[in-house]
């Protein structure tokens, strides 16, 4: 018989991979989907996918949509990777961080512990728990967060995560991961907002776009990669919690310089702080400025993992580089734009 699983967020960069990775192993997919005022499932791209998943109405507000999402889907394995996932958002809606990422995985595990408490859970940590936490950052860094989205994450980690583990002898896994991204990213996040801004100069539809802080470094890895080691974590004999990253660092804008290159652009710097301008060596434009709207009032500096032990307990190591993932999203991207036509 098929395994079954229950994810959360199955419409986000994320979900839509990890539902179609489940699918290609054989599992029945149940998806917990919000209602929205736009389609809701246009991340969903490989070929007869979609129709094989199964969409169950709730929101991780609504213990009572969970508790009848679980009873229909009878999961061996839950994913729950819904949350407000945009952390400077957080600082503007403080309330909704906490609701989702820390109340609703509460809600979550509570109503798994009575309808299914043999299902294995699979709670969506990340690197942003860390906060000033110098890096390499591992399993057993010091947890330092410096927004409501990092702080929320933190507290469903230890009350729900390591807390329930503890307690009731749950099966449920944080995977801490890294940033990681892909042409399925929203286009607020830095790496999607660089490759799409670009391709709209380059197919002559803007002038140039706005950044906030270009010095910020993080661990950007591939989301396909990634999906795969939240499945291993749930193979394994015992719940325990894993670094997911590709152990690299780089600088905002050496991801920009890095797209821009792709787009046949030579970027150089000039100007510094809130003046600071890149500008295409080739044209003399300038394709980037810095908004300080774009600023946050906490940054996490650094982010930087060192996922050794899921190398050694379960094998997985990131299979796409740095250049290979700013590619595809750029090659992604300048498709995308002509396509649509987007303005
Ligand atoms: P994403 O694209 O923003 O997807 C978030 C998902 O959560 C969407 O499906 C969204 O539904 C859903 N959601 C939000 N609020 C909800 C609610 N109240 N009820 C039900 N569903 C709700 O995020 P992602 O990049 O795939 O990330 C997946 C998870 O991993 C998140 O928990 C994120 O915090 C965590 N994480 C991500 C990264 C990363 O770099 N991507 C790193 C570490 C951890 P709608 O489509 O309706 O908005
Ligand atoms: N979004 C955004 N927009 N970020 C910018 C901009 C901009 O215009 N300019 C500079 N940045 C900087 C941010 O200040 C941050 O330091 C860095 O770029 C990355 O920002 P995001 O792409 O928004 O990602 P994030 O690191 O804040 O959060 C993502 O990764 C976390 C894991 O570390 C999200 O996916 C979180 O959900 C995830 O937990």
């Amino acid at each position: 018989m098929s395994k079954r699983a229950f994810i959360t967020g199955i419409t986000g960069q994320d979900g839509s991979y990890l539902a179609e990775f489940l699918l290609g192993k054989g599992y029945d997919v149940y998806g917990l989907v919000r209602r929205t005022s736009n389609n809701p499932m246009i991340r969903f791209k490989e070929p007869g996918k979609l129709e094989k998943i199964k969409i169950i109405y709730g929101n991780m507000r609504d213990s009572a949509s969970i508790e009848r999402a679980l009873e229909i889907s009878k999961p061996d394995e839950i994913y729950n990777l819904a949350a407000q996932s945009d952390v400077g958002i957080s600082f503007q809606c403080p309330e909704e961080a906490s609701e989702v990422n820390y109340y609703g995985v509460g809600r979550l595990v509570n109503e798994a512990m009575r309808v299914c408490p043999q299902a294995r859970i699979y709670q969506a940590s990340t690197s942003e728990m860390f906060g000033r936490t110098n890096p390499p950052q591992n399993e057993g860094s010091l947890f330092q967060p410096v927004s409501p989205y990092g702080r929320a994450k933190l507290k469903a980690h230890e009350d729900y995560v390591t807390g329930y583990r503890n307690k009731h002898g749950l099966f449920i896994c944080s995977g801490i991961l890294f940033n990681h991204e892909s042409p399925r990213r929203g286009e607020h996040f830095v790496t999607r907002k660089i490759t799409i801004s670009l391709a709209k100069i380059k197919h002559g539809l803007q002038e140039r776009f706005q950044l906030g802080n270009l010095d910020a470094k993080r661990d950007w890895g591939f989301a396909k990669d990634y999906v795969e080691a939240m499945w291993r974590m749930l193979q394994e004999d015992k719940p325990d919690d894993f670094v997911i990253a590709t152990g690299e660092m780089h600088t905002v804008r050496e991801f920009a310089e890095e797209a821009a290159k792709f787009f046949g652009m030579d970027i150089e710097w000039g100007g510094g702080g809130l003046e600071e301008k890149g500008i295409d060596r080739k044209t003399k434009k300038v394709v980037i400025e810095v908004n300080p709207a774009h600023l946050r009032p906490n940054e996490v500096d650094f982010l930087q993992g060192d996922s050794s032990k899921a190398e050694r307990v379960f094998g997985w190591k990131h299979k796409t580089a740095f250049k290979d993932l700013v590619r595809l999203m750029a090659e992604h991207d300048l498709e995308h734009v002509k396509r649509e036509k987007l303005l």
